[in-house]
């Protein structure tokens, strides 16, 4: 049985107002936490789950993120002739041999189910997973995209990982129904997009990691876009669950959303502590302040 999973698609089309002026003309997936971008922790997870297929859904102003992956002739010819081999080293490291990169464009945010259907024709019959990089989760030992293709290989079932919010919340996420959880799954019975707390199923959230039968792509061909005219794959997956398993998966770590500020902050604190260069000063700074 395979082990990992073989293409990992990052949906990285949107607009990322929630960090304007910062995001004009930067990705906000190319906004650092330390010193590592969001999408290089998004890469380095996707790889650790097996992948050797990263499908990048971009769109305009998105250029940094395939120049990061690239080769940087220049940068690395500067570093060898000057004898820094442990910068040279991180350079290169960005990206691990036998793995590759390929790029679409998502002309116009239409939504995050649009964005995914983009990459339809670089994905092969196959299950597949997604990252969503401004969701980051700090599980250094056991990566979640990791956790849910052990799932699926597993059980076969195609699998979102989910964790609780306050219910005050659920408006800001895709949430769940499920009957139960066993061991930290539970089948869905139904999914739906932002519902008012009143009406929610429950308050298990939606993070942004997902192992998905390739049926779904089928299946966003046809999905019409919501009141807001952005195409969700929330609803497509609510329409998966009629035919195939879907599981939720309580994943294992710490999750933080990056696409927002205070997020953002958040995460760039808790990796700031843990860095292995400078967590100790930083950490002795903030008590003391
Ligand atoms: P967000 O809901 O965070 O939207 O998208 P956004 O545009 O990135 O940011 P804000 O809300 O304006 O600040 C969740 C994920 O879906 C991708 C985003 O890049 C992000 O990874 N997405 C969203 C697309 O790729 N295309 C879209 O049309 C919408």
């Amino acid at each position: 049985m395979n082990a990992g999973i073989e293409t990992v698609v990052f949906p990285v089309a949107g607009l990322g107002t929630r960090f304007l002026p910062a995001t004009k003309v930067v990705p906000k997936e190319m906004l650092p936490v330390v010193d590592k971008p969001l999408i290089q922790y998004a890469v380095e997870e996707a790889v650790a789950a097996g992948a050797r297929k990263l499908v990048f859904v971009t769109g305009r102003t998105k250029g940094a993120i395939a120049d990061h992956f690239d080769m940087a002739y220049e940068l690395e010819t500067e570093l060898e002739q000057r004898g820094k081999r442990e910068l040279l080293e991180t350079a290169r490291s960005v990206l691990p041999a036998g793995v590759e990169c390929l790029y679409v464009r998502q002309s116009q945010a239409l939504g995050l189910g649009h964005a995914i259907g983009c990459a339809r024709s670089l994905v092969n019959e196959e299950a597949f997973g997604i990252i969503l990089p401004d969701d980051l989760i700090d599980n250094g030992d056991d990566p979640v995209l990791a956790q849910l293709v052990r799932h699926h290989h597993e059980t076969g079932a195609s699998v979102i990982s989910v964790e609780k919010v306050p219910r005050e919340k659920t408006a800001s996420y895709g949430v769940v129904d499920v009957a139960a959880f066993d061991n930290r799954v539970g089948r869905l019975r139904g999914i739906v997009e932002k519902p008012d707390p009143a009406e929610a199923p429950s308050n298990l959230a939606v993070v942004g990691r997902y192992v998905l039968s390739s049926r779904i792509f089928e299946i966003l061909e046809h999905t019409e876009p919501d009141h807001r005219g952005e195409i969700q794959i929330t609803d497509a997956i609510a329409e998966l669950l009629r035919e195939q398993a879907v599981d939720a998966f309580q994943f294992e770590g710490r999750h933080f959303d990056c696409g927002s500020k205070l997020g953002f902050l958040q995460a760039t604190v808790e990796y700031g502590r843990k860095h292995p260069e400078l967590g100790g000063d930083f950490s002795r700074w903030l008590d003391e302040a």
